[in-house]
């Protein structure tokens, strides 16, 4: 994106260049002039450079100067508020709203919202008997239907249960008794990530303590879900799974591997190489993105982590622990209730046959190239932080380690 507002700036007219920068000149003396003759807003407290550059990356440059004060003095924490205030004391202004949101009185914001159904009549206060405090997520084809219904049953009525359908099977599905109170979203051929990303926003999911984003391949039969969530509170995991039966298919790391001897673990010894520090991933600060469990804090660091675009979720495992401090400590694996994968083919079949390759060899492809071009997000992404700080490059990331996953 950043790149295509660079293109933008690069082909603007120069008449129209002149013009920005004239009225680029013109605000900053002018809001300058304004930022003086309120004292009591101290200088720190002006940030200038953000949204001149925000102004100049936009395609509309025709702006008057009047809207780039009002860019300006939108950052500064109060000012706009008061500086309204003297405009026209009728008007609501308040900066410190939700972004597009200021004109509202803040009394009346509802920025967070639920997955809790309501009824069509009666008082809305006595909608709500009950409201569950965790929320479970399957993304299913109808195929696995005896799965996810073993699997629903081992959460709580304390669970909201909501199932992403990729193979746009949804009515099916109410034999089930307890279908009729989950939510149902169903969009063709997407993966979990791809869901949790568009549906899944922390705003939405507010509500919930916790919240599980599970494959439809998994085995629970010695698995509870309160049982786990009470293990996940009391050693403080922001960011669990359960442990992994070593029955599992492809089991690829230490780390998730269910260890019978604990209750929960967050560190693990790997091949020799493969951790250079013990306490980054995959020995420590790791779980897989097959079973994962958010705190709704960790889940608020962790969406804003997934990319739009990289829809398969690769990689993104070994970068959760940037959204926790320290991360060895609150990431970790629940051995007491652990559950087995089954590893059945299912979303990977729904590829398309591409050169004569089956259609998994094409998504599982994919998966490995999403998982190269994050990693390098990231590193590039903290490599510009840190120089735009001032700091030299810090080389976090040159320790990844990428093995095949699919054997
Ligand atoms: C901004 O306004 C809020 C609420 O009126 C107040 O609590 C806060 O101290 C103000 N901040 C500054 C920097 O004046
Ligand atoms: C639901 O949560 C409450 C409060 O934590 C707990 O007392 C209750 O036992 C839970 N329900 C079930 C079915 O476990």
């Amino acid at each position: 994106m950043k790149s295509e507002e660079y293109k933008r700036r690069g082909h603007r007219k120069p008449n129209e260049c002149m013009r920005a920068i004239v009225t680029i000149i013109v605000g900053i003396v002018f809001g300058f002039f304004i930022g003086v003759s309120f004292p009591a807003f101290s200088p720190p407290k002006l940030k200038l450079i953000p949204p001149i550059d925000t102004y100049l990356g936009d395609k509309n440059s025709g702006r008057s100067t009047q809207t780039i004060l009002n860019v300006i003095s939108v950052t500064r924490d109060n000012v706009s508020t008061d500086a309204r205030k003297i405009d026209d004391p009728s008007l609501i202004y308040v900066s410190s709203n939700p972004r597009g949101a200021e004109r509202l009185p803040p009394a009346i914001l509802a920025s967070e919202s639920d997955f809790f159904p309501r009824r069509l009549y009666g008082k809305p206060s006595e909608d709500l008997t009950f409201k569950p405090k965790y929320l479970v997520t399957f993304t299913v084809g109808y195929n696995q239907k005896d799965n996810i219904d073993g699997a629903v049953k081992k959460f709580s009525d304390n669970f909201t249960v909501l199932l992403f359908h990729y193979d746009g099977r949804t009515t099916e599905w109410n034999e089930f008794e307890w279908s009729k109170r989950a939510i149902h979203i169903s969009v063709p051929k997407q993966t979990k990530w791809w869901y949790a990303k568009r549906f899944l926003h922390p705003d939405i999911v507010a509500p919930y303590d916790f919240i599980f984003i599970w494959d439809e391949d998994l085995g629970v039969e010695n698995f509870d879900a309160e049982e786990y969530i009470k293990l996940v509170k009391k050693h403080k995991l922001e960011i669990s799974q359960p442990g992994l039966d070593p029955s599992s298919k492809g089991l690829t790391w230490q780390m998730t591997k269910r260890r019978e001897d604990l209750e929960v673990h967050k560190e693990t010894e790997e091949k020799p190489g493969w951790c250079s520090d013990p306490h980054l991933p995959p020995c420590a600060a790791f779980v897989e993105i097959m079973a994962p469990v958010f705190s709704r804090e960790a889940w608020r660091c962790v969406w804003h982590l997934i990319q739009n675009d990289l829809v398969h979720g690769w990689g993104l495992d070994f970068a959760l622990r940037k959204c926790i401090e320290p991360a060895y400590e609150r990431i970790g694996v629940v051995d007491a209730q652990w559950i087995t994968h089954q590893g059945v083919p299912s979303l990977g079949n729904q590829g398309k046959e591409e050169n004569g390759k089956a259609p998994w060899e094409g998504v599982r492809e994919r998966c490995k190239n999403e998982w190269k071009m994050f990693q390098d997000r990231v590193a590039k992404a903290e490599r510009d932080y840190y120089k735009s700080v001032g700091i030299g490059s810090t080389d976090h990331d040159a320790n990844w380690v990428t093995p095949d996953r699919i054997q």
